[in-house]
């Protein structure tokens, strides 16, 4: 702990990548593991593009349920901590498959959302996006002012990511001293990519997690226990 603690001490660009992990202790449910959502649904029916064209009422109900849940949460020690090493390091980048904007009510400002944000939509029809956090609507799907259907803004299976986004989120791994990841599963690609992107591009990675990943004995050090209690730990108060 103590050697990882002066990496991120002693680094001046560090990047970190976060997944559904760090938002547990927030009481958001994950995706895998024992409690994870796909245990009991299927994301082929709820979270791809196919998902929506053929059922947008159910894929609505899900995503209207998910913002209710997140809406009474609110971001705990191990999102604290990542805003506070933001605050001391030169140069930072928090890459999040989370969708839950507590890395933006923790006060990390940096944040480059790989998998888009649960609070923003769009419009099908003029294309327009923006930013809606009313809990209920009228009618579910939702509409446009200009009559349009609204989608949720996040990335779905078989969907690419906002080039701009993962462009920087890629930039950001190879130019970093030190990569931290935390309570992600790094299962799926290509936001798991990052993690030997920084590897081969000579970073030091620190993992934290529950569990073992694929990537866990690859990794210069990596850590099983709460992001909650650990990261805090690591970087101090
Ligand atoms: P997962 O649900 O796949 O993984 C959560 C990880 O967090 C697991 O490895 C757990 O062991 C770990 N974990 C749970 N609680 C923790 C805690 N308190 N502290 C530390 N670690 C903890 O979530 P993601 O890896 O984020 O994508 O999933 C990646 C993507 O798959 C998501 O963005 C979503 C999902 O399907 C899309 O919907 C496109």
């Amino acid at each position: 702990m103590e050697q990882a603690r002066q990496w991120l001490k002693k680094a001046s660009k560090i990047a970190v990548l976060t997944g559904a992990g760090i938002s547990a202790e927030s009481r958001v449910p994950t995706f895998r593991g024992p409690r994870g959502m796909w245990r009991r649904l299927r994301p082929e029916d709820l979270a791809t593009p196919g998902a929506f064209a053929r059922d947008p009422k159910l894929v609505w109900e899900w995503y209207a349920w998910r913002r209710g849940l997140i809406a009474e949460t609110k971001p705990n020690a191990g999102h604290r901590a990542l805003a506070r090493l933001e605050e001391r390091t030169g140069e930072f980048a928090l890459v999040t498959q989370n969708v839950d904007g507590l890395h933006d009510r923790a006060g990390s400002r940096n944040i480059l959302k790989v998998h888009g944000d649960i609070w923003d939509v769009r419009c099908l029809e003029c294309g327009n996006e923006s930013r809606e956090e009313r809990l209920k609507f009228p009618e579910l799907p939702p509409r446009c002012a200009c009559g349009g259907m609204l989608r949720p803004g996040v990335v779905w299976f078989g969907e690419g990511m906002h080039a701009g986004v993962w462009d920087a989120a890629e930039r950001a791994v190879e130019a970093c001293d030190v990569m931290l990841v935390v309570g992600t599963s790094a299962v799926v690609y290509p936001a798991a990519g990052l993690v030997p992107l920084a590897k081969v591009a000579g970073a030091k990675v620190i993992e934290i997690n529950l569990e073992e990943t694929p990537f866990s004995a690859s990794l210069d050090k990596s850590f099983r226990g709460k992001a909650g209690e650990l990261l805090p730990e690591l970087i101090g108060g």
